[in-house]
Order: C-alpha cells, then sequence, then structure tokens
C-alpha cells in the first residue's frame, strides 16, 4: 500500500514558522517519524510541499493509479480552493484531511473547510502527531475497504 502526504502553502517552514500555534517540529521531522510508522505498518509513504495550488492539483491528479489514498494538508488552500476540492472530487481515492492546529478554535476564516465535504474525514488540533492519525486513518479505510 502507498499513501501520498501532500503538503501546501507555507509548510515548508515549519519549525519556525509561528511555533506557539505549529510547534517546533519542521516538515523533515514530521517526515521521518510519519516513516518510522508507516514501516510498522507496512505500508509505503510519499511525501510532498508545494506552495502553489496548481502544483497540489496536479498531484492530487496524479495520483490515481499510483497511491492508493491521499493524506492532505492543504494549509491556506483548505479555506479557499474549488480546484483542490473538485480534483479531490475526481480522483476516485480516499483523501485524509489533515490540520496540525484545530482550525474550528482559530479564527471564523478558518473554520470552513471546502475540501472537508469530499475528504473521508478529517484529523485536526494534534500537532505533529496529526499527521501520524492521518497515516492510521488512510491505512484503515483501505485496509476496511
Ligand atoms: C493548517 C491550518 C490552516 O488554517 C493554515 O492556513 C495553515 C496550516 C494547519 O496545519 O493547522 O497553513 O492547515
Amino acid at each position: 500500500m502507498k499513501i501520498l502526504f501532500l503538503n501546501g502553502p507555507n509548510l515548508n517552514l515549519l519549525g519556525t514558522r509561528q511555533p506557539e500555534i505549529y510547534g517546533r517540529t519542521t516538515l523533515a521531522d514530521i517526515e521521518a517519524q510519519v516513516r518510522t510508522r508507516a514501516a510498522i505498518l507496512g505500508v509505503d509513504v510519499e511525501f510532498r510541499q508545494s506552495n502553489h495550488e496548481g502544483q497540489l492539483v496536479d498531484w492530487v491528479q496524479e495520483a490515481r493509479g499510483r497511491f492508493d489514498a491521499i493524506a492532505l494538508n492543504a494549509a491556506a488552500y483548505t479555506h479557499t480552493s474549488v480546484a483542490l476540492r473538485d480534483a479531490i472530487s475526481s480522483v476516485g481515492l480516499p483523501v485524509v484531511e489533515l490540520h496540525l492546529s484545530n482550525i474550528h478554535a482559530r479564527e471564523e476564516f478558518r473554520h470552513r473547510s471546502l475540501i472537508a465535504p469530499v475528504c473521508v474525514g478529517q484529523v485536526s488540533g494534534f500537532g505533529a502527531f496529526s499527521y501520524i492519525l492521518a497515516l492510521e486513518a488512510a491505512v484503515n479505510v483501505k485496509r476496511s475497504a
């Protein structure tokens, strides 16, 4: 089984970006933690990050036939991107929405996720551990399908 982790804008800055909200763990550290857990679960993972909406749309589209599920931290595009939502609707793969912070406990504009209705579920608020939970969720969705 292969799970694709996609990370949206500004997540390349994790570690130094608003550490009071997002913690001090870098995206590379998170990837290492996910890889350790993935090895225990016996699955492969691939990690990507882009600041560009169209690149994320391309990666979602290209995942069909190459990956079994997607774990997606769409970052700010969560709240704005109809294009990403349409790509998720079209790809025919389970997508787990994930966030480091609890988006529902933050500014009102973050409460609405345009992608939530087309994802299998949402993990939000557990810091770097949200990525482990999203991995577990994605694997479970596939294994119990
Ligand atoms: C985020 C939450 C978003 O609202 C924000 O724009 C991000 C990160 C999170 O992981 O908590 O960039 O997706």
